[in-house]
């Protein structure tokens, strides 16, 4: 599998995500501003890829600064982190690994220009390193939990695209299938950006593990009539309570789950927990343009003024969750994460 996103050579690479799956192009990213606008644009998207973008700009905006310019050192820090902190606001990855880079750069503060460029590439490099490592374990803890002969059904992509590789909700698959099960997965289109159609049944080809493509509208008959075993999807924001902000579209089939007796998961690294927020209510959903909606890969298909609500995730309340798959294992409802009860 190729990387979703690498550190070359004083940039950053990545594999542009809005060309797949008919082209597959990689952009080099030589500034903050650049890393800032490719999150933006989801030329990288999954909240834990854009985490690491984002880790990685912050080095790329340290790359030009001069440290006899006069200017704070600090002022620069606060601007870039700014910068991209404002990209993308539902991912709590993105916030988690920026909060790292800062810890970071606290830590080596006063050891000069030099010594802190390389303390913050060290940094970045070990949140994309330790994201691999977490997705295998996520996939160890929820691989038992389908049967050999599953139908999977997932919602959006939470494979190695939306990580540093092998996925969160896709990871859970994939260890499935490396125990030597029979998986079949069933992806949902996921529109208005079709991550499910261009992202998810892309990467499921390259592996060779079977995928039934599917249109968001019908994954509830499918369930009705008793084809779906489990549903497992990934996350951008968990609330203490459980409760998940996840590509829009993710809260109806957790309904439809919950009316059929399917059971559904969210697999996700404990980063994507907010342990601040008690429950799902406040979790910011970002707005992205009408374009999105209007349009089917950049062809409008609608009329070309007509008003659009684009809210890009929704809020699954816990009480439709049957698991939570992290690498410290699977918590059960009623979710108390973060409060010392459980072992997170
Ligand atoms: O808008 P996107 O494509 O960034 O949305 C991605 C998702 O909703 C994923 O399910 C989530 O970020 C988890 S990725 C492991």
């Amino acid at each position: 599998m190729l990387p979703t996103i690498a550190w070359r050579n004083h940039s950053v690479v990545m594999i542009d995500q809005r060309k797949l799956p008919s082209q597959e192009v990689y952009v080099r990213c030589r500034t903050y501003i650049q890393v800032a606008q490719a999150i933006e644009k989801m030329v990288i998207r999954g909240a834990p890829a854009i985490g690491i973008a984002a880790a990685y700009g912050l080095v790329l905006g340290f790359l030009p600064l001069r440290a006899e310019t006069g200017r704070s050192i600090e002022s620069d820090f606060e601007r870039i982190y700014r910068r991209l902190e404002r990209t993308r606001p539902t991912a709590r990855n993105l916030f988690w690994a920026l909060e790292r880079m800062r810890a970071a750069y606290e830590r080596n503060r006063g050891l000069g220009l030099r010594a802190t460029r390389t303390a913050l590439l060290a940094e970045a490099s070990a949140i994309e390193r330790e994201d691999a490592e977490t997705n295998r374990m996520i996939g160890v803890h929820g691989r038992d939990l389908i049967a050999d002969g599953a139908a999977v059904l997932t919602h959006c992509n939470a494979g190695a695209l939306a990580t540093a590789a092998y996925g969160t909700a896709l990871g859970v698959v994939r260890a499935a299938v490396e125990q030597g099960k029979k998986i079949q997965v069933f992806a949902d289109e996921t529109r208005p950006l079709l991550q499910g159609a261009r992202l998810t049944v892309w990467e499921l080809a390259k592996d060779g593990i079977p995928a039934v493509l599917i249109t968001d509208t019908m994954a509830g008959w499918l369930m009705r009539k008793g084809e779906i075993s489990v549903v497992i999807v990934g996350a951008d924001r968990i609330a203490r309570n459980g409760d998940t902000a996840n590509k829009i579209g993710t809260y109806s089939v957790a309904v439809l789950a919950k009316e059929n007796g399917v059971p559904f998961y969210v697999a996700a690294p404990t980063s994507t927990i907010d342990t601040r927020l008690e429950d799902g209510s406040r979790i910011p959903i970002e707005a992205r343009k009408p374009e999105e909606v209007r349009e089917v890969c950049g062809r409008l298909v609608t009329v070309p003024s007509v008003e659009v609500r684009n809210p890009a995730f929704d809020v699954t309340p816990a009480k439709y969750i049957s698991g939570i798959i992290t690498e410290r294992g699977v918590f059960r409802p009623p979710y108390q994460l973060g409060s010392g009860r459980t072992n997170f």
